[in-house]
C-alpha cells in the first residue's frame, strides 16, 4: 500500500453535537476521534496523508491537537460545500501525483488496517479504478445505496435524500471510503454540480462519472458492518466507544492479559500490558501508559501516562496521573500519584497517600495518610501516618530532601526547604524546620505534663459547673 495516497475528510463542522468543540476532536477512550483513523493509517505505511480540516479556527484546533502525527500534510476547505469540495481542496496539495487514492472520513473510527488492506486487494484484483467500501444493512438509514448494474457492479451513489422509494428500499449502503485513481477523481471532480436536494458538492457522484467514461468500478461489502460506523451526535460517540473499548479488552484476552470485567473496563489504543497482567472490574487505564508483566490492577483504579514495572500491585480506587512505578512496588488502595512522581523497586504507597514530583528510592514507605509533594525520599525511608511536606508559602514551592533510612514518626511536618541526612529519626507530632544532619534524633513537641491522680478531680468540677 506504499503508491497510496490517503485522503481523510476531517472539515465538517459536526452541528449536530451541539458543542463548541469540532467533532473530530471529542474524545473516544480518551482519545481525540480523528486519532483513530490516523493510528489505523500509519499501521499501513503510506506514501502521502492528507487531513482536510476547516479553514477557520477550528482547522487549526484539529491541526494543532494531532501534532503526534509525523508527515500529515492539513490542506483547507474554507466552507464546508460537500464532500467533493473538500476532496478537492487536497487535490490542490497532490500536483502532478498519480497513482490511487485512499479517500475515508476522520468521524469513522472503527475501521482496521485489516480491513483497509482486504479491500487495497479487492481494488488490485478487480483491476478497479474506483472501489466503494459498502455494508450490507437491514435498513439503510441515511446512508448512500449502491445502485448495482446487472454484472453486480456500482452504477451510481444515490444519497438517501434524493433517492426513490425503490433506491432507498436497496439494503447495501456507502461507507464514505474509497480507493480511486488520483486522474480518474480529477476529471470527476471537474464534473460535478451541486444540483442535488441538500444543494451540496457530492464525491459519490463520482461513480457515474466513472462508469460514463467507461472505467471499471468495484465494490467491496465488509464482513462486520459496525466498522463503517461514524459518529454524527453524542449518542453515536458513546455507542462506538464501547464497541472500541471492548475491542481493546478482547485483544488483550487474546494477549495474555487477564480482563476480568471487559464490559466495564476503558483501556486506551496506546496503552500497553505485560504478560499474565490482571485487571479487574472499572479500571481505566489511557495515554501512554506501559504495564509491565504479572501487575495487579485492582477496581476502579485510573491510570494515565504512566509507566509501571513488572509484578506492581495498583490496589482498588487509585488515581495514578504522569508517574512512574518500578517493579514488586505496591500503590493504594485510595493512594493518589500526581504528575512527577518515581516510586523505587519494592516500595510502598498506602492508603490515602498524595504524592507530586516525589521521588522514591527503593524500598521507601508511606503506608497511610500522607502529602508527599517536590519531595525525594531515600531508600528504605519510612514515612509515618499524617506526615506532610509542607512545600508551599502562599508564594512559591520548595524542596524536602530526605536521606537513606530515615524514620519519620506519625503526624510530622516536614517544612520545606529541608534536608534530613541519612538514618534519621523525627519523633513524632514534630514539625521540622531546619535541616537534620545524619544520624540526628529530632523531636520538637512539648514535653509531656502529667498531673498524678487527678483525673477524676478533674471530671468532677466540670459537672459541678455544667
Ligand atoms: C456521506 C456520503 C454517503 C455515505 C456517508 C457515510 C456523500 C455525498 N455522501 O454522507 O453516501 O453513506 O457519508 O458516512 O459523500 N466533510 C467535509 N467537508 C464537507 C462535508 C463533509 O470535510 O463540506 C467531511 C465530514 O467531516 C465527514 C465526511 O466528510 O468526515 C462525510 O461527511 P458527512 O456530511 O457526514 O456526509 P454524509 O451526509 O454522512
Ligand atoms: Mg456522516
Amino acid at each position: 500500500m506504499h503508491d497510496l495516497t490517503a485522503i481523510v475528510l476531517a472539515a465538517g463542522r459536526g452541528t449536530r453535537m451541539l458543542s463548541t468543540l469540532p467533532k473530530v476532536l471529542h474524545k473516544m477512550l480518551d482519545e481525540p476521534l480523528l486519532s483513530y483513523p490516523l493510528r489505523t493509517l500509519a499501521e499501513l505505511g503510506l506514501k502521502k496523508q492528507l487531513v482536510v480540516v476547516g479553514g477557520d479556527q477550528d482547522g487549526d484546533l484539529v491541526e494543532s491537537a494531532m501534532v503526534a502525527f509525523e508527515g500529515l500534510e492539513w490542506p483547507r476547505q474554507i466552507q464546508a460545500r460537500g464532500t467533493a469540495d473538500a476532496v478537492a481542496a487536497a487535490l490542490e496539495n497532490l500536483d502532478g501525483v498519480s497513482g490511487c487514492a485512499l479517500i475515508l472520513c476522520g468521524d469513522v473510527p472503527l475501521l482496521t488496517g485489516a480491513t483497509l488492506q482486504s479491500f487495497y486487494q479487492k481494488h488490485i484484483e478487480s483491476s478497479s479504478q474506483l472501489t466503494v467500501l459498502t455494508a450490507v444493512l437491514d435498513d439503510g438509514g441515511s446512508y448512500g445505496r449502491i445502485v448495482l448494474d446487472v454484472d453486480g457492479l456500482p452504477r451510481a451513489i444515490v444519497e438517501a435524500k434524493d433517492a426513490s422509494p425503490e433506491q432507498l428500499a436497496i439494503t447495501r449502503i456507502n461507507s464514505g471510503t474509497y480507493l480511486v485513481d488520483l486522474d480518474l477523481l480529477r476529471r470527476a471532480l471537474a464534473d460535478t454540480s451541486c444540483d442535488n436536494a441538500q444543494g451540496e458538492y457530492y464525491l459519490t457522484d463520482m461513480v457515474a462519472f466513472a462508469r460514463s467514461e467507461g472505467a471499471t468500478t468495484a465494490i467491496f461489502d465488509l464482513a462486520d458492518s459496525r466498522e463503517i460506523l461514524g459518529v454524527n451526535k453524542r449518542g453515536d460517540l458513546v455507542d462506538l466507544e464501547k464497541i472500541m473499548a471492548l475491542r481493546i479488552c478482547h485483544h488483550w484476552l487474546d494477549n495474555g492479559v487477564t480482563v476480568r470485567y471487559p464490559e466495564t473496563v476503558r483501556i486506551g489504543p496506546r496503552v500497553s500490558l505485560g504478560e499474565d497482567t490482571e485487571i479487574d472490574s472499572n479500571v481505566s487505564l489511557s495515554g501512554q501508559t506501559e504495564i509491565g508483566a504479572a501487575c495487579s490492577i485492582k477496581s476502579g483504579a485510573l491510570i494515565k501516562d504512566c509507566k509501571i514495572g513488572d509484578r506492581v500491585e495498583i490496589k482498588p480506587y487509585s488515581v495514578l496521573e504522569d508517574a512512574i512505578v518500578e517493579e514488586d512496588s505496591q500503590i493504594g488502595p485510595f493512594a493518589r500519584l500526581r504528575p512527577g512522581t518515581e516510586i523505587g523497586v519494592g516500595a510502598k504507597i498506602g492508603n490515602f497517600v498524595e504524592t507530586k514530583k516525589a521521588c522514591f528510592g527503593k524500598g521507601a514507605k508511606a503506608s497511610h495518610l500522607a502529602y508527599i509533594g517536590d519531595a525525594e525520599v531515600g531508600e528504605h525511608s519510612n514515612l509515618g501516618a499524617g506526615t506532610i511536606t509542607c512545600n508551599y508559602d502562599g508564594f512559591n514551592k520548595f524542596k524536602t530532601e530526605i536521606g537513606q533510612r530515615v524514620f519519620v514518626g506519625s503526624d510530622s511536618q516536614l517544612v520545606a526547604p529541608l534536608k534530613l541526612g541519612d538514618d534519621v529519626l523525627v519523633g513524632a507530632g514534630s514539625t521540622i524546620t531546619r535541616d537534620v544532619a545524619d544520624n540526628g534524633l529530632v523531636t520538637t513537641r512539648t514535653r509531656q505534663k502529667e498531673l498524678a491522680g487527678r483525673g477524676m478531680a478533674w471530671r468532677r468540677r466540670t459537672l459541678e459547673e455544667k
